[in-house]
């Protein structure tokens, strides 16, 4: 496989750089990392990880295509949600954790700028500093008038009201990846062999996922995933949010689908150049890693923090309940109508993705019905 790609001279100095890093923290914590810190220094590792370098990761350039990117019917249908809250309280803010290339901001607060419905602010979180840098300049380029209302913030604000988006950050978050054995599941752990990466496992010894999965009698070789960092993220909001929405949305599954008997080989992949590999110690840095999200362990979470499961359902109910079919049918008579359909068509069919792609939204302190609710909510399923 390694001999069928090529890397330029700086890829391959990056990777080598983080391969010396990886391999040196395995040293230091006595010749294993669990997998999840693995995946957090192989994306995350400020200048080397995949997602702190500048290389292009989205769109046909890179190794991925996200929602926002696709169709600006994703970021409008969004900002019709998040306007049904403004409308009411305008002193609310939106806080966006994971933005990317900055393109769902530039599309949501023009929207609702045209709603006359702009927020008090609108903040991110970003993880990466090099995205943060793209995305200041896209929001300067493409929104100037609206930019000062932007801020970047190093951590999770507290006590907010407003509205919070996460879209496709949980699936870029560190797992635990495991296997089951006839003693209980253990998780894969890296090490070093002398000469290369391996992957080895250690009894994972939590009787909380134990009892988490023993409802599914899963076969001993099983593989799965767990995202504690997920759950984390999700129980934090507690304290982020005084009163408001959150809204993530993200590829993945109840948990009875999740931890299907059938699901044998768990649901983690990795992306170089929009083609999926299933081996994430090639290529340390260059590829994307991702797993799907279990959405029932977020119920949970968002449970525990005092947030209330406010719905659920897939992608394309909340887009279509959100006014997605309208646009298209303001845009019919535009000769480029025929362009402006597929993309659309991605989003809400569900062999693209309609179905596989949920939207969870959680609540604190905002009792009334939501928008994107309204045409199906899956919330028994959870
Ligand atoms: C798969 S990309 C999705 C980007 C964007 N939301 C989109 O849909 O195009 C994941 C994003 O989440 C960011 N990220 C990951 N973990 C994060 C965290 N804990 N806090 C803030 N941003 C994070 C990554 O740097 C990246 O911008």
């Amino acid at each position: 496989m390694h001999n069928e790609i090529s890397l330029t001279a700086t890829e391959a100095a990056r990777s080598a750089a983080l391969l010396t890093e990886i391999k040196e923290e395995i040293h230091r914590a006595e010749g294993q990392l669990g997998f999840d810190r693995f995946m957090e220094l192989a994306l995350y590792l400020p200048e080397l990880g995949y997602y702190a370098s500048t290389a292009e990761k989205f769109g046909p350039e890179g190794d991925f295509i996200t929602a926002p990117l696709l169709t600006p019917v994703f970021g409008v249908s969004v900002a019709a949600q998040v306007a049904e809250l403004l409308a009411q309280q305008p002193e609310m803010r939106v806080l966006e954790y994971g933005a990317g290339t900055g393109q769902l901001a530039v599309v949501v607060l023009t929207e609702l700028e045209r709603l006359d419905c702009l927020p008090a602010g609108y903040d991110i979180v970003e993880r990466s500093a090099g995205l943060r840098l793209r995305q200041q300049q896209l929001i300067r380029e493409q929104i100037p008038a609206l930019a000062e209302r932007v801020n970047w913030l190093d951590e999770s604000p507290r006590g907010c009201r407003g509205v919070v988006i996460a879209n496709e950050l949980l699936d870029a978050m560190p797992v635990k990846r495991l296997v089951n054995s006839s003693t209980g599941f253990r998780e894969q752990v890296v090490g070093w062999n002398g000469d290369e990466l391996m992957m080895a496992d250690r009894p994972l010894g939590s009787p909380e996922v134990e009892r988490r999965l023993a409802a599914f009698e899963l076969p001993v070789g099983y593989q799965t995933e767990i995202n504690c960092s997920a759950e984390a993220w999700v129980e934090s909001l507690g304290e982020v949010l005084d009163e408001g929405l959150v809204l993530i949305v993200d590829y993945g599954y109840s948990r009875a689908e999740y931890y299907h008997p059938q699901r044998d080989q768990g649901t983690f992949l990795c992306y170089f150049r929009h083609r999926a590999a299933d081996d994430p110690l090639r290529l340390p840095g260059l590829q994307d890693m991702t797993a799907h999200v279990d959405f029932t362990a977020m119920a949970e979470a968002a449970d525990r923090s005092g947030l209330t499961v406010a719905g659920f359902t897939t992608q394309a109910n909340f887009l279509i309940s959100c006014g997605a079919l309208e646009q298209l049918a303001d845009r019919v008579a535009d000769a480029d109508y025929v362009d402006l359909l597929a993309p659309v068509k991605q989003l809400l069919l569900p062999g693209g993705m309609g179905e596989v792609f949920k939207v969870l939204a959680l609540t604190k302190n905002y009792p009334l019905p939501l928008r994107g609710m309204a045409t199906r909510d899956i919330r028994h399923t959870l």
